[in-house]
């Protein structure tokens, strides 16, 4: 089954009960046992552990990421943590150095407590992720494309790495989405996604997940570790990003045609120092992404000439593009991105940060060419 139909018709059974084409919503927290021995008489016993709408969506997160089985969470950082705990006491952890930065706040605040070594490396080149595997090293981190460079990392050749080290490849694909690109077909053992972006799609709901190649120790680890620290994502949460997977697939195509036409725009334009976005011929990640990518995603980012004034004008001049953060909704948003991380943030202040809605790419195209001047 292709992409569309699976996205569409996983965790999609009629309502047993009622033949409800929508699935219901079980707010329930807690669900009956059997009278005879005590055991849970539906499979379900409390909310924490699991829920039928949550496992609905799990469903659904497995087969779009062609996945052996998939864990839903209350947000991407539940789902990075319970992923990074899941390391022991006395292993080492290799991180892309370009990481979404709450990854990397998670990494050097957390991790020493926990007795995790971590390195911080750029994965442009696989070959310095080699050199930098020790004998400890249980996993590779890897972002494509990042937050907010837009760098590209051969999914393929990291898992080979990972795998000749006795290590795990980990894939944060927030920004490609299972639409564009599937680790796991790639080589990858466990896919992350914040959900609370594309998945979800509507800028009102916050979620993450794990998808993993295979029914292994680590996912039995991870889900008894979300079990006890409890960052399970909700009934309600779950069912709205179950309704946003739905049509994942046709919103990344628009995302992408108008990610694409502001990008070209951008490149043209004499106030634009450098434009970020894999889809650009000039974009040194282009070739990989071509190969890996199914389309280059609604995602760019561009620096303004000057510095942080003169990039901060232009956020203020525009008028479809609202300025937030986050991303994956179906409006456009720009975004000062050095503000956004606020202390400690090594991304240029003159540089913004793009997240394409679905709007018509002619208005947003004019949007921004006026708000440059
Ligand atoms: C690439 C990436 N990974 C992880 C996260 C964290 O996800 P959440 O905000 O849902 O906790 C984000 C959030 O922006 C992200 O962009």
């Amino acid at each position: 089954m292709r992409f569309e139909t699976k996205a569409i018709h996983s965790g999609a059974d009629t309502d047993a009960e009622t033949g409800a084409i929508a699935p219901p919503i079980h707010l329930s927290t807690t669900f009956e046992r059997r009278a005879e021995d005590g055991t849970p008489a539906h499979g379900f016993s409390y909310i924490r552990d699991g829920n039928p709408t949550q496992v609905r969506l799990e469903e659904a997160l497995a087969a779009i990421d062609s996945a052996s089985h998939a864990l839903a969470f209350a947000s991407g950082m539940a789902a990075v943590t319970c992923l990074l705990q899941s390391l022991p006491a006395g292993s080492h952890l290799i991180l892309a150095d370009d990481c979404y930065y709450g990854v990397r706040a998670l990494a050097g605040e957390y991790l020493p407590r926990w007795g995790v070594a971590c390195d911080l490396i750029s994965m442009d080149d696989p070959e310095a992720v080699r050199a930098a595997v020790r004998p400890a090293t249980r996993a590779i981190w890897c972002e494509t494309p990042s937050n907010p460079l837009m760098n590209i990392v051969d999914v393929a050749a990291l898992a080979k790495i990972a795998h000749d080290a006795g290590a795990i490849l980990i894939a944060d694909v927030t920004f490609a989405t299972p639409a564009l690109q599937r680790p796991i077909e790639q080589g990858a053992d466990v896919v992350m996604h914040s959900t609370t972006k594309y998945l979800g799609g509507h800028s009102d709901v916050q979620g993450g997940s794990l998808a993993f190649a295979r029914r292994n120790a680590l996912l039995d680890t991870i889900e008894h570790s979300r079990k006890i620290t409890g960052g399970v994502a909700s009934p309600f949460n779950s069912w709205l990003i179950l309704r946003g997977i739905r049509s994942l697939a046709a919103r990344m195509r628009v995302h992408c045609e108008n990610a694409m036409a502001l990008a070209r725009a951008l490149e043209a334009h004499p106030r634009v120092e450098a434009v970020h976005y894999p889809g650009l011929e000039a974009h040194p990640g282009h070739a990989i992404a071509a190969r890996q990518m199914s389309a280059f995603g609604g995602m760019l980012s561009f620096n303004v000439r000057g510095g942080r004034a003169e990039a901060l004008a232009v956020t203020a001049k525009t008028k479809i593009f609202t300025r937030a953060t986050s991303l994956g909704g179906v409006e456009s948003l720009i975004e000062h991105r050095h503000s956004s991380e606020g202390p400690g943030s090594s991304t240029a202040e003159n540089l913004l940060r793009v997240s394409a809605g679905l709007e018509h790419s002619g208005d947003l195209v004019e949007d921004l060419m006026a708000a440059l001047g």
